[in-house]
């Protein structure tokens, strides 16, 4: 029988999860949708703000589920079926009779408090709340909320299709159902779950900035981007820190710095160069070190 994870409770207070919503249509959000219809074989509905973002989410969607066919990685069945259990909306109505509703929008506290506002207004009582919030204190998003003890962090790791770990986050308020539900969902998603604390940027993230922050620094004192971002390569990373930057995207690197500067001072440092970069709508950091200004 395999092992309950640490700090996880009887899986027998788990509820059954048959509908799943994901607040925002971007690529962490796309991606979670493909994860959940793929592998929980349930409807999940994505929203954003406008058709045209909901569109490029479910398209995304699509097109991932066309490259797994094309490798033989999915079966022609279960890809039709993941398609079409994967649907989008401008409306968080989509999410009335949701059991489960996850945020992946902008990293901002307020922006995630309105949406849990807006969600709450919508769902029914027993609706589980989460957020992959990568840096931001899940205990202070709980604290508007109706009904806090639905609350949960799950924070997955990009590209969430091959990234085995999934942060798990309980605040003061969270119901022991509701967290037996997210390792359940964990499982039924082949993740690897760990509880861990609603502590800025948690565990891994934290580890992963104060390499990038070395990286960010040597860069803003004059180190070309290359040779500051392949100092790291005998270590065997898969992905050097500025790849993976680029891969997560700037702006959000960007607030994980700030967000862990808040947090810890000056054991986290804030790259003014990033913040020009960004200001220029450069996506790759490398692009400004090789001429080739990707925007
Ligand atoms: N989406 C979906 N699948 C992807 C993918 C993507 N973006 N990128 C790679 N893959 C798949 C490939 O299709 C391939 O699958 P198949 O075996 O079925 O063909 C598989 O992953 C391996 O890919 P590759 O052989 O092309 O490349 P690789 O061996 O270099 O592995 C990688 C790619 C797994 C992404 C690896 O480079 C890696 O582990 N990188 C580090 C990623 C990382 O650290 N992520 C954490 C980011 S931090 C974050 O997410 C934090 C945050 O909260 C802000």
């Amino acid at each position: 029988r395999a092992k309950r994870p640490a700090g996880a409770p009887d899986r027998k207070l788990a509820r059954p999860v048959g509908k799943i919503g994901v607040v925002g249509a971007g690529l962490m959000a796309s991606q979670l949708a493909l994860l959940f219809a793929r592998q929980l074989k349930v409807p999940v509905v994505m929203t954003d703000i406008d058709q045209a973002r909901v569109d490029k989410g479910v398209g995304y969607v699509h097109a991932e589920v066309d490259k797994l066919l094309a490798k033989k990685r999915i079966s022609p069945d279960a890809a039709n079926r993941t398609k079409s259990l994967v649907t989008g909306s401008v409306s968080k109505e989509a999410f009335a009779d949701a059991d489960f509703v996850i945020e992946a929008v902008f990293e901002e506290l307020n922006v995630k408090k309105q949406v849990f506002k807006e969600v709450e207004a919508i769902v029914s009582p027993e609706c589980i709340l989460a957020t992959n919030t990568s840096s931001l204190s899940v205990t202070a998003m709980a604290e508007d909320l109706e009904h806090p003890e639905r609350l949960v962090g799950f924070h997955f790791f990009n590209p969430v299709a091959v990234m085995p770990l999934l942060e798990i986050v309980r605040v003061p308020a969270t119901d022991d159902a509701v967290l037996a539900t997210a390792f359940e969902l964990a499982k039924g998603l082949k993740k690897s779950a760990v509880l861990v604390k609603d502590a800025a940027a948690f565990v891994v993230n934290r580890i992963l900035l104060r390499l990038m922050g070395e990286v960010t620094a040597a860069f803003d004192e004059g180190t070309p981007a290359e040779v500051a971002d392949n100092a790291l390569r005998p270590m065997g990373l898969p992905m050097t820190p500025f790849t993976l930057g680029a891969m997560v995207g700037l702006p959000v690197a960007q607030h994980v710095q700030e967000s862990l500067h808040t947090a810890f001072g000056e054991r986290f440092t804030v790259s003014q160069n990033l913040q020009k970069l960004i200001d220029n709508g450069v996506k790759s950091i490398w692009a400004s070190s090789n001429g080739a200004a990707e925007k």
